[in-house]
């Protein structure tokens, strides 16, 4: 089996999986527990949460840890407009973010916040232009992704961060780095921004972990609530195991950031030129994207024809977004792409075991889809 489907959810590394395994076994009791076993649960679950914050140069006090990115992404957004509603309703977002910060923005809408969705253009690239004009001094948040999770298209936040503080110092900035997280380098001081999301799954660790970067003394109001774990921020026994999981996937991830975006350049280089072979393959992807991430039109057959051919021949790409099953892409339609560009898009997204062969045997595939497949009629 070939996976290329890396945007969507990656394999659990073994060394993660044996971590949380022993940590099962070793470190059940609860951390909010008096007597000692409980300490040592808590001991332990601070000693990764103080590793994952060094990972992105945050403090360990700055670092949440929730059940997945999508929860960490609505405990940012609801938690920081709410906190800011009494002088500034107007909230800024991309119109090609994933659901799970589109429909908590479109909820704030149903509220009463004004919301400002910037599209990306034809090339699939959201002009820091236009989100700059979009901040006025009523502006409470401001959230972007910082790769999209269908093209790659990257933002510059440490520009853009600036950028919106010096039009409206207020505006907190919320990143969803759901896509970039341990992919590359992060430093949220010197991004200057308020909050962050990541998942556990994306990263080689297991689903069902995310994490918030918090700059400490942000305002924001808590709306997870029950006990006060995590500082009363997100209520909930603590995932210890997972947490633990999530350390050990960034312990192997973090002293190889440079290496493995030098592979997936590699990897993306030989995608292009076998794809080059092809005279009905477009390229949806802005060139300078994120290079793990290549979503393709390979037009005059239908997305899901294809990958349901590239799968019995043992390849696993996707049609989009793997939250938005069978409805079509969101981001290339906010581009405004051709109906028959959309109809047959595929995103191929690399991760740290794929290899130049996997690619050459995507590329044998393709060829084999056209000979074999019927092309849809116009
Ligand atoms: C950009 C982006 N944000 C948020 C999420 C949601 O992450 P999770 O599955 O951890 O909730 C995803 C998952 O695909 C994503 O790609």
């Amino acid at each position: 089996m070939i996976y290329l489907d890396n945007a969507a959810t990656t394999p659990v590394n073994s060394r993660v999986a044996q971590v949380i395994y022993e940590s099962m076994q070793n470190c059940f009791a609860n951390p909010s527990a008096l007597y000692n076993i409980g300490a040592d649960s808590e001991t332990a679950m601070n000693k990764a949460r103080a590793f994952v914050a060094g990972c992105i140069g945050a403090k360990p006090g700055e670092m949440y840890f929730t059940s997945c990115a999508s929860e960490s992404n609505n405990i940012a957004i609801y938690g920081l407009a709410l906190a800011r509603k009494n002088w500034g309703k107007r909230i800024v977002t991309t119109g090609y973010e994933h659901p799970a910060v589109q429909h908590p923005f479109e909820f704030l809408g149903e509220l009463g916040f004004e919301t400002i969705f910037v599209n990306p253009d034809k090339s699939g690239i959201v002009s820091e232009e236009e989100i700059l004009a979009a901040v006025d001094s009523k502006t409470c948040l401001v959230s972007l992704i910082h790769v999209n999770n269908e093209t790659g298209a990257k933002l510059d936040i440490e520009r853009l961060s600036a950028a919106i503080k010096r039009k409206n110092p207020r505006t907190a900035v919320h990143i969803d780095a759901v896509q970039s997280f341990m992919k590359y380098p992060i430093d949220v001081k010197k991004l200057n921004i308020e909050s962050l999301s990541f998942s556990g799954h994306k990263i080689n660790g297991p689903k069902g972990i995310g994490g918030l970067y918090l700059k400490s003394g942000t305002n924001i109001k808590p709306v997870f609530l029950g006990g006060g774990q995590e500082k009363g921020l997100r209520a909930g026994t603590e995932n210890i195991h997972y947490i633990q999981g999530i350390a050990k996937a960034c312990e192997i991830l973090k002293p190889n950031i440079s290496r493995n975006l030098r592979h997936y350049r590699q990897l993306k280089k030989h995608l292009l030129e076998g794809l080059a072979q092809f005279d009905n393959v477009v390229i949806n992807s802005p060139q300078d994207a994120a290079p793990y991430t290549v979503n393709i039109s390979f037009t005059g057959y239908r997305s899901e024809t294809l990958l349901h051919f590239l799968d019995s021949v043992g390849i696993c790409v996707s049609s989009g977004s793997a939250c938005s099953k069978g409805s079509q892409s969101h981001t290339l339609t906010r581009m405004k792409l051709p109906q028959e560009q959309i109809d047959s898009a595929l995103r191929i997204s690399f991760g740290v075991q794929n290899t130049e062969e996997d690619v050459d045997s995507l590329i044998r595939a393709l060829k084999a889809a056209k000979e074999k497949l019927q092309k849809v009629k116009k």
